[in-house]
């Protein structure tokens, strides 16, 4: 699906962040209880408990007239009122089996939690791998079986250790690392220039942690680029070759910088800072620095390999997707169209396109 970001009338002030895939249920297990204390509101699971979120964000939803001087509680409630109507009073009544009125029944707690079980619900998690995992020995044919032993090998066995980070059945560890991804957004407002993104360091404070972001899953991996944090390689050979070699991946995105935009599509949005190329090499800068001091969460080593093992290594991510995620017809029931004969109460939904 393409949503053509220059025609957003917000695309300047555009998110800082490529945003995560829903397109299965995993959810980070690991979220960050030593950062805080639990929030007494915080719903049952992580996809309700986010979904009170994008609501807050001028960048996302919140934009920048509505409510603009209210706090996000207030917020929350003036977008809760209005959904307190009859025409959306049935549905809430049908799906929590219930004859209670509209002030009972739509709640911020039940919008959320409904918002999050929408989420909860795409398991597209049929990938040829997982089958092969789960016992059938065809489910991938033999190239794929030895494509996997370059994701999974130790580098002194001729592998390329992926599985160093990308491990268990979500394929992440769940944790940071200082990868230097390239990036040409605006940033979280972090660094002298304030257009940086420090990511991890800016919970821990930890100067290893600068520039580390989370380890993402790589379920249904070949369906959700564009890829990396701040969505800047439009291929998952970009993505490859980058892990193994982090320094030359740079120069060649940067010599390239403007087919490289042009791929993206988002050309003439991508680029928010002048200072993309300086501050992605000081993540890399960073990255080496751990790597030589042997802090932090890095890949220790460049690793090598021809151009048919990273064509391999591709191969194996493929296995990873559940061709459902690709198929129109396999995707609708959890699109809301007429032709689906879904309702639209208030006649504000939003139509998907180019699917
Ligand atoms: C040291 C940990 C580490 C190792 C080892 C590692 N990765 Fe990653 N990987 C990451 C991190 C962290 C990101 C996200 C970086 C970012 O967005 O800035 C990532 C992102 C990715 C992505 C993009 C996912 C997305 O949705 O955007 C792919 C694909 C990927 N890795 C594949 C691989 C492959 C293939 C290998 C082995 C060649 C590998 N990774 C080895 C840490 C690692």
């Amino acid at each position: 699906m393409t949503v053509p970001a220059s025609t957003h009338s917000f695309a300047p002030r555009s998110v800082p962040r490529d945003s995560p895939e829903t397109l299965e249920p995993f959810e980070i297990c690991h979220p960050d209880t030593d950062s805080g204390i639990a929030n007494p509101d915080a719903g049952d699971n992580l996809a309700w408990d986010q979904a009170r979120f994008p609501v807050t964000s001028p960048e996302e939803m919140r934009g920048f007239e509505f409510a603009v001087e209210e706090s996000n509680e207030e917020l929350r409630s003036q977008l809760v009122a209005r959904f307190q109507n009859d025409a959306w009073l049935p549905l809430f009544q049908q799906a929590l089996d219930s004859d209670e009125d509209a002030e009972t029944l739509i709640t911020e707690r039940t919008i959320f939690e409904a918002i999050g079980a929408y989420e909860r619900s795409q398991e597209f998690s049929e990938s040829p791998w997982a089958a092969y995992v789960q016992g059938d020995d065809d489910a991938i044919d033999k190239a794929a079986k030895r494509d996997a032993l370059l994701f999974f090998g130790a580098v002194s066995e001729g592998g390329s250790d992926c599985v160093q980070c990308h491990s268990g059945d979500a394929f992440t560890d769940e944790l940071f690392a200082v990868m230097a991804f390239p990036q040409a957004g605006r940033g979280k407002g972090d660094g002298d220039a304030g257009d940086e993104d420090f990511d991890r360091f800016r919970e821990t404070g930890d100067a290893e942690d600068l520039y580390a972001f989370r380890v993402p899953t790589l379920l249904n991996v070949a369906a959700t680029g564009p890829w990396g944090h701040a969505g800047m390689f439009a291929t998952l050979e970009q993505v490859v070759r980058h892990h193994l070699n982090p320094a030359d991946s740079i120069d060649d995105y940067f010599a390239n910088l403007n087919s490289n935009l042009a791929l993206l599509e988002y050309n003439g949005y991508a680029i928010q800072t002048e200072n993309a190329e300086t501050n992605t090499r000081k993540a890399l800068v960073q990255l080496q620095d751990n790597r030589e001091r042997e802090v932090g969460n890095v890949r220790p080593v460049d690793v090598d390999l021809s151009d048919d093992q990273i064509d391999d290594l591709i191969t194996f991510l493929e296995t990873l997707t559940d061709p459902r995620v690709d198929d129109p017809e396999a995707l609708s029931p959890w699109i809301a169209s007429d032709a689906n004969g879904d309702p639209d109460p208030d006649g504000l939904r939003l139509e998907a396109i180019g699917l």
